[in-house]
């Protein structure tokens, strides 16, 4: 009987594995690709990313950007996610991406993750590399500005045409 049972859990794990399935749902590198495709990540941690979208080489995303939000917080700078995770063993980084910190970040997005999918991302990142600068640190209210920044700042409604194009 144990031989049979053994003989039907080995036919099982046979047929799981040549099911079709998307990757991202056994490797942790791709699920973590996966996880910042869908969680948005790019638009704001790669440069150019938000306009030209995957036209940005892979290689060259998720190093930072230099351009601010402006807000009643101060400044804050999108980090350069690849230079924190090659600096910083797993544990460390999964404290920050649990953490808080500045809008527009979307924190609460990473505070609901599982570990397996932080640690996915966190796999990812590793993976990818170190490369680019330092994103500058953020900035208390109140203080010049010496980057550009986009102004998150509600503004009154108004008659004239507001495109720029
Ligand atoms: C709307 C823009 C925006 C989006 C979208 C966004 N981030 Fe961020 N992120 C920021 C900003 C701005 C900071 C800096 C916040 C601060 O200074 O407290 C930041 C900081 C971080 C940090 C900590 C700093 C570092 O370099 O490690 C991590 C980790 C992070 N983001 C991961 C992510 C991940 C993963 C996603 C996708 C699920 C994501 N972010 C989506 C804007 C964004």
């Amino acid at each position: 009987m144990p031989r049979t049972l053994a003989l039907q859990a080995a036919l099982l794990a046979a047929l799981l594995q040549s099911a079709p399935g998307h990757s991202a749902d056994t490797d942790p590198m791709a699920r973590g690709r996966y996880l910042i495709a869908i969680g948005g990540c790019n638009d704001c941690h790669t440069p150019g990313y938000a306009q030209h979208g995957d036209k940005i080489p892979e290689s060259t995303r998720l190093t930072g950007a230099a351009i601010g939000f402006s807000g009643p917080w101060g400044v804050s700078y999108p980090g350069n996610l690849r230079l924190t995770a090659a600096s910083q063993d797993e544990e460390a980084w999964l404290t920050r991406a649990r953490g808080n910190g500045l809008p527009p970040m979307p924190w609460s997005a990473l505070q609901a993750m599982t570990r397996d999918d932080l640690s996915a991302i966190y796999r990812y990142l590793r993976a990818l590399g170190p490369a680019g600068e330092a994103a500058p640190a953020a900035l208390a209210p109140g203080q010049a500005i010496p980057t550009p920044h986009f102004v998150f700042v509600p503004q009154p409604p108004t008659t004239q045409k507001t495109s720029q194009r």
